[in-house]
């Protein structure tokens, strides 16, 4: 006799959850090796979230888990509000992924190949195709045979081959690898269409400037643990930044500045004055700055913020961990 729990017949209300994707304590070993460690990510929905770390910290592996390709061995998941692995099948009808390289029938057209992946769905995938390829860009070379395509051009389809099933959540493995510029570019312009048609999209990279570029928000793995996350322009406002001065005798200003408690972060180069801030310094110091300089006869031009990149603040983050901080 074949029994039924109360959570089946009732799935969650899953559509009042904000996060599409949200796990505690999620950890996955090889053994000795923690790939997936104690994870807790909170993904809004509707954006583009970028899982970022180093070869090796464990993206794929979190991604394998999220999508049931290979157990947890701790912690607890839900992607759009489902608890997984127990409403698995009601969350993966919504959502599409890419692991790894995404795989097709080389002898096959593109068009073939979708034909093929739309009959294992829903009877309304079928009816998209022409859509997603249209979507994706490649409805002209729907017709040819796949091992013609580029690498973009695969991945591309791999993307139409996600909007098959009208997914409200994409995940994607590393879908800029082995694509030109040109091809990154128009990877980054999709997945910014998609998040504007109100999908959320989850895709981890190793490419800090690409994320930065492409994602709102980021949590950031190294060797299988979450050190930060949150949106991106936040991670940033709370990083030290420089104070660009551009004037009429750098020289003159940077005496002048040296002698005040911001004189240890002032560099005089060719392209005027350096002074590096500390994190959360207030616009009144710039005005200060300002002030100090023009009442000692320097002229001033221009005074720009300059924040560190997301690279430069990753690396500072990592840095920092190293050193048991
Ligand atoms: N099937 C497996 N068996 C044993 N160890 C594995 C397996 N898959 C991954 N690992 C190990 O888990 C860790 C995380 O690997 P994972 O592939 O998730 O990293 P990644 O962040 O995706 O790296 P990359 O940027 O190179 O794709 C690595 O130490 C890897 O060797
Ligand atoms: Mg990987």
């Amino acid at each position: 006799m074949s029994t039924i729990t109360i959570d089946e017949v009732a799935p969650p209300n899953a559509a009042d959850s904000q996060w599409a994707v949200e796990t505690h304590g999620l950890t996955k070993r090889f053994k000795d090796n923690v790939a997936v460690d104690g994870v807790e990510l909170l993904v809004p929905r509707g954006c583009a979230f970028g899982y970022l770390g180093p070869n090796g910290a464990g993206k794929t592996t979190l991604i394998r888990v999220l999508l049931g390709l290979t157990h947890a061995d701790a912690g607890s998941m839900s992607l759009l509000g489902y608890p997984v692995p127990h409403h698995r099948d009601q969350a993966l009808a919504r959502i599409g992924a890419i692991v790894d390289e995404p795989r097709f029938h080389g002898h096959l057209t593109g068009r073939q190949n979708l034909h093929i992946l739309a009959a294992a769905r829903e009877p309304a995938a079928r009816g998209r195709i022409d859509a997603s390829l249209e979507r994706v860009g490649m409805i002209q070379r729907a017709d040819d045979k796949v091992s013609k395509y580029s690498m973009g051009m695969r991945q591309r389809l791999g993307v139409a081959a996600c909007l098959l099933g009208d997914p409200q959540l994409l995940i994607l493995d590393e879908p800029m690898n082995g694509l030109d510029p040109g091809g990154m570019l128009e990877m980054r312009e999709m997945i910014t269409s998609l998040v504007a048609e109100g999908r959320t999209v989850v895709l981890s990279s190793h490419l800090l400037d690409e994320v930065e570029r492409t994602c709102d928000a980021v949590a950031i793995v190294d060797r299988g643990k979450v050190i930060r996350q949150g949106p991106i322009a936040g991670l940033l406002a709370d990083s030290a930044f420089d104070l660009q001065i551009d004037c009429s005798t750098p020289d003159r200003a940077g005496t002048l500045l040296a002698g005040t408690q911001w004189g240890t972060g002032v560099e005089v180069g060719p392209d005027g004055l350096r002074v590096s801030l500390a994190p959360g310094t207030e616009r009144a110091v710039v005005a200060e700055m300002n002030r100090l300089l023009v009442e000692g006869g320097v002229s001033v031009y221009r005074l720009q913020e300059v924040h560190a990149s997301l690279e430069s603040w990753f690396l500072e983050v990592t840095t920092r961990l190293g050193a048991g901080q």
